[in-house]
């Protein structure tokens, strides 16, 4: 090599999504990880691992000489971080040891080797590596409407594998809108009966029964990812108000609706019938609820006055409140401060519309409450990619991947704090997604850029790295069986 050959960046040529706090390379890549032994804390964790490597393409034997060693560690990762997600990764020609002061840090840095082995050279020539890595925020999410149309148990463990692959933490489900109510609820079996078999243009719509809710925040929680559930209030209730007339005025039950406006349904806090429905809807959800968020909505209620809306999201709080939980509530929940107090000091709010007045965001903050960040035209991956794009609405403009790539959480909302921002969450909301693969196919690739936009300091990214990084990702992809959009964005192999 001449003393004027540029050093490759590790940063392109690393297939590591997200970007790592700091990565170290040593020598030789190290032969010999197509057969190792796996060292665990315990059976879950190594059951875990041991799915993840083979789906890379290496052997787990008891017998093998080269070890992959997980260890609880409290001096693992990064110098100075006190993430409990952090950890350490040691890839050498003696082995893998992964140290990390928590379970999920193992498991991170499991994922981490994952993407090691899966490179070009895949387990016979990982590269040597030190990697400590912890991430920016802890809220780093996936938000998804089940609603528009509704995807089932096992389509939302894929979305979990997926979720979990790029380090994210949290899937919110959008359980309850105009077109239907996709959660069973012990004391409301009525909505469920009347109004889960509805979904935008008439297909069969769904529910997920309890048990299947409880099953799949298992499934979730064994991969470190919090269910945080949405019943969204108190406008796009058409099915709450088609199952209940006296939710209504006139007490008349309303139509059906499988159209895709917005902002025309809502609840009147007033009517007798509304608190006992709150109550009972918000209560069954947060005994339902194994994490501690439950998501009351918020937004889009365009047929209520400021006043009685600011009540409304107040009331639904405390009543999450009173049932143990942090009440999340979208950006519009932030015009609860006109009544000054209204929004309790926690209340998380998730930005999203980049179209709305931002002071009450700004008021909000200084009240306490913390935000989650999904400005549409960056993190809505149910934008088209492009205007020809066959899938997606367009009202926040396109999304291609580097759009969703580049951005800063802490300047989408001038004056906000930075300290008030939780995380960020991408969204995708189901209109024109109707298989597991087409919305996939949204998700993929610009998930990955979005949980990147979460994890990495903004000083490490970088958009020529990242999309020579992201296209090490489809060998993965394919084998998973997981559509991806292929933008010409990337050069994929
Ligand atoms: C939203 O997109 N209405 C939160």
């Amino acid at each position: 090599m001449s003393a004027a050959t540029p050093v490759p960046d590790l940063r392109a040529t690393l297939p590591l999504v997200p970007w790592p706090s700091a990565v170290e390379a040593l020598d030789a890549p190290v032969a010999g990880l197509a057969v190792v032994r796996l060292d665990a804390p315990d059976d879950e964790l190594r059951e875990l691992a041991a799915e993840l490597l083979v789906a890379a393409g290496a052997q787990v034997d008891p017998a093998a000489t080269v070890s992959v060693a997980l260890s609880l560690d409290a001096d693992a990762g990064p110098a100075g971080s006190a993430s409990p997600e952090r950890y350490t990764l040691r890839v050498t020609s003696d082995g893998v040891v992964a140290t990390a002061p928590e379970r999920v840090g193992l498991l991170h840095a499991v994922r981490t080797l994952r993407q090691l082995l899966g490179g070009t050279g895949g387990p016979d020539a990982v590269p040597a590596v030190v990697v400590r890595d912890a991430p920016r925020y802890r809220w780093r999410g996936l938000s998804l409407d089940v609603v528009r149309h509704f995807f089932g148990p096992a389509d939302l463990r894929a979305v979990v594998d997926l979720v979990a692959a790029f380090k994210l933490r949290v899937l919110h489900l959008h359980l309850t809108d105009d077109q239907g109510w996709r959660i069973e609820l012990p004391s409301r079996p009525e909505l469920t009966e009347k109004a889960s078999q509805t979904q935008v243009g008439g297909g069969p719509g769904g529910y997920l029964t309890g048990a299947e809710f409880r099953d799949l925040q298992r499934y979730a929680a064994a991969r470190f990812v919090t269910v945080v559930p949405e019943i969204d209030l108190p406008g796009h209730v058409n099915a709450a108000t088609h199952t209940y007339g006296d939710l209504n005025p006139d007490g008349r039950p309303t139509d059906v609706y499988e159209g895709i406006e917005v902002g025309f349904s809502r609840l009147w806090l007033d009517l007798p019938a509304t608190e006992p429905f709150l109550r009972d809807v918000l209560g069954d959800l947060a005994r339902l609820t194994d994490g501690p968020y439950v998501h009351v909505g918020g937004d889009e209620v365009h047929t209520m006055d400021a006043d009685e809306y600011a009540r409304f999201v107040e009331r639904a709080g405390s009543i999450v409140r009173d049932a143990g939980k942090t009440p999340v509530m979208w950006q519009e929940a932030a015009r609860g401060t006109l009544a000054p107090g209204t929004l309790a000091p926690g209340t998380l709010l998730q930005y999203w519309d980049p179209k709305a007045d931002r002071e009450p965001f700004v008021d909000a903050a200084r009240a306490g409450a913390r935000f989650i960040m999904s400005a549409a035209d960056h993190a809505y991956l149910d934008m088209k990619y492009t205007p020809e794009h066959p899938l997606g609405l367009d009202w926040a403009g396109c999304v291609e991947l580097r759009d969703a790539y580049e951005w800063e959480p802490e300047e989408v909302i001038p004056g906000l704090p930075a300290d008030s921002v939780e995380g960020v969450s991408a969204a995708v909301w189901t209109e024109t997604l109707t298989t597991r693969d087409e919305l996939f196919s949204m998700l993929l690739p610009r998930l990955p850029a979005v949980a990147e936009v979460a994890w990495t300091a903004p000083a490490s990214k970088d958009w020529a790295a990242f999309r020579a990084r992201v296209a090490g990702q489809a060998p993965a992809w394919r084998d998973a069986g997981w559509e991806f959009h292929p933008t010409p964005q990337v050069d994929w192999p």
